[in-house]
């Protein structure tokens, strides 16, 4: 199954479905952050965001054609002596998730990211989050700290794993 999934730059093409699959966690879950859904034009900059810096990459997995699940590094923070580092994340369809289409997905991202120069790479997790633990542990990112109460949503606080990859 796992043979026809093809991994590729997004295209614009791709903005509402990426958007749908992001919305989805927005509102069900706190692995993001965000707390009320976009709009496809409130998410426009995010995706366009993607656009200058060759570290700053946006890769969709496709299955049979379907976009299922989105990559994306981002700029870990504004200040330019951090041009070198990137926050990594990964959002699946979540009728496509545990079928290792995510390791595929966020290795390829990572070879990219390689290939482009990066030195750092960070994801954060919010706990508990298995699947995600176990993604990031397998390609190499280790435990760089632990956040408690970081986050508030859906009436709680929430703790958050930083994790690095070193390249
Ligand atoms: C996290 C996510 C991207 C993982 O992708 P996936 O396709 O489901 O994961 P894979 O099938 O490729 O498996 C990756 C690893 O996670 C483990 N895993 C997968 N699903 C799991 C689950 N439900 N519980 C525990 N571990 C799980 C696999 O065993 C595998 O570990 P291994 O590499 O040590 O063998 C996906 O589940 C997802 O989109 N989750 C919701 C959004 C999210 O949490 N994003 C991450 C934000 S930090």
């Amino acid at each position: 199954m796992n043979k026809s999934i093809e991994i590729r730059r997004a295209t614009d093409a791709d903005l509402e479905r990426l958007t749908e699959i992001y919305n989805h966690y927005v509102v069900t879950s706190a692995a993001t952050f965000d707390t009320s859904p976009f709009t496809l034009e409130e998410r426009r900059d995010w995706f366009h965001q993607h656009n200058y810096n060759p570290l700053h990459m946006l890769l969709v997995a496709c299955l049979d054609g379907e976009t299922v699940g989105y990559a994306s590094s981002s700029q870990f923070r504004q200040k330019p002596a951090y041009d070198s580092s990137v926050e990594t994340t990964i959002y699946l369809d979540p009728e496509f998730s545990s079928r290792g289409i995510g390791r595929q997905l966020y290795s390829k991202l990572l070879q990219d990211l390689e290939a482009a120069g990066v030195h750092r790479c960070y994801g954060v997790i919010t706990l508990p989050n298995d699947a995600s633990l176990a993604l990031h542990e397998s390609l190499g990112f280790e435990k760089a700290g632990h956040l408690t109460e970081v986050g508030y949503k859906f009436g709680k606080y929430w703790d958050t794993i930083w994790t690095e990859k070193t390249f």
